[in-house]
């Protein structure tokens, strides 16, 4: 005849495999509704274990009572026992239960916290990269109005060179950083839109720096004796920036929006789009800071006596950097990376298309 302790034993095994099942097939449900397992689990063994115990300990109690009518009619007080014992245990099961099922949720709740606290981070510093572009353009418009004469047309070649730093600042600079910056930025927003938008964004800026191209080539082939072109270091960085940007577009179009690339590839090369997006970024910082020094070495004759002129391009020198480091930090930081939408699953043959 089995001792009490056997029957507890015996009960508790019966519990614990009742759990392990429904847990697992609980599992099995909410992965299938991409709920993480994590979460789920515990939440399975909470209802196994408030509920199920007093099923197997009734079936268990009618086991008893099947198997041995003697001990049934004979002995009730082994019968409480059983059930005290049956209760006990449904009760630890119960607690043990709970615990499991709270700690995921604090857990849970402490990594929503702390999404909420980086989001709020990027929306500050997206915040103030914006700022930091708007006071550039701002500034470079100030700089161009006041100290270089304005803007002018092809019979005016020095003036009509005025337009090179300004479309270039808007262009190359402004609108190419936000550009790369619109999926972070705008991470609601369907992953196709913001294709269209990244796209249409990179598109602007490459009409303005073709045009700011053209007026300083202007500027140096109209005059008479004509300037040499291509010369300086400046326009030897410029013109990579340009070359990197314009086979970055080809390529980026072809892959992400053309209709064409196999999905292996289009994830293959997502690494190279990513490097030589930032790279061309950089290269066309670094020559807009050149730019800026070879213009107020040749135009602003007391840029040494810290001259309003001579500090304001410094200043947009300044900005240029600034912004720029932020913006590759915005791109780079991985806990900002746009996190696909559910929406975006037609799209989402596969990552980081
Ligand atoms: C990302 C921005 C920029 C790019 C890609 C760029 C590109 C170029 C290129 C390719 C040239 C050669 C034109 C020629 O030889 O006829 C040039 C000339 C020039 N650029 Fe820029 N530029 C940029 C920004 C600036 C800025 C902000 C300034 C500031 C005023 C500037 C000032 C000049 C000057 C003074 C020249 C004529 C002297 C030279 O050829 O080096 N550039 N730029
Ligand atoms: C000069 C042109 C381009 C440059 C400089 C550029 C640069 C970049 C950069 C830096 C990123 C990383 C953004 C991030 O991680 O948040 C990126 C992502 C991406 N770009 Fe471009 N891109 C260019 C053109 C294009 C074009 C034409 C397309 C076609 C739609 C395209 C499609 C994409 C896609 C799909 C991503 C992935 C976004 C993600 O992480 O989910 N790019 N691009």
């Amino acid at each position: 005849m089995p001792s009490k302790n056997d029957k507890d034993i015996e009960i508790g095994s019966k519990v614990e495999n009742a759990v392990v099942a429904v847990a697992s097939d609980d599992n099995v449900e909410s992965s299938s509704a991409a709920t993480p397992a994590t979460t789920a689990a515990p939440t399975a063994i909470v209802v196994v274990a408030a509920a199920p115990p007093a099923k197997a300990a009734s079936d268990e109690t009618d086991a008893t009572s099947n198997g041995n009518t003697n001990a049934k009619s004979t002995t009730p007080t082994t019968k409480e026992a059983t059930t005290a014992a049956t209760q006990e245990q449904s009760s630890k099961q119960e607690s043990a239960g709970l615990q499991a099922n709270i700690q995921p949720m604090q857990q849970s709740i402490a990594g929503k916290m702390d999404e909420d606290a980086t989001l709020t981070n990027f929306k500050v510093l997206y915040v103030v990269t914006q700022l930091c572009g708007l006071t550039m353009i701002i500034l470079v418009s100030c700089w161009v109005g006041i100290h270089l004469g304005g803007v002018g047309g092809t019979a005016n070649p020095k003036l009509e060179f005025n337009w090179h730093p300004l479309f270039m600042t808007i262009g190359l600079i402004f609108l190419y950083g936000n550009s790369i910056l619109v999926y972070r930025g705008f991470r609601n927003v369907r992953k196709k839109t913001l294709k269209f938008a990244h796209a249409g964004i990179h598109l602007t800026a490459f009409v303005l720096t073709v045009i700011a191209l053209i007026t300083v080539f202007d500027s140096h082939n109209l005059p008479v004796p004509p300037i040499p072109n291509m010369y300086s270091l400046h326009s030897w960085i410029g013109m990579g920036a340009v070359i990197v940007f314009g086979l970055q577009y080809v390529a980026g179009f072809t892959a992400y929006l053309a209709p064409g690339w196999r999905q292996a590839l289009k994830v293959a090369y997502m690494p190279l789009h990513i490097y030589f997006g930032l790279f061309g970024f950089v290269l066309a910082i670094a020559s807009a800071l050149m730019g800026i020094t070879e213009k107020a070495l040749f135009s602003i004759s007391d840029y040494s006596s810290f001259s309003s002129s001579g500090v304001m391009a410094n200043s947009l020198g300044c900005l240029y950097v600034i912004f720029g480091a932020l913006v590759v930090y915005l791109v780079t930081e991985g806990s900002y990376k746009r996190k696909p939408l559910p929406e975006d699953a037609v799209l989402l043959t596969g990552v980081n298309e």
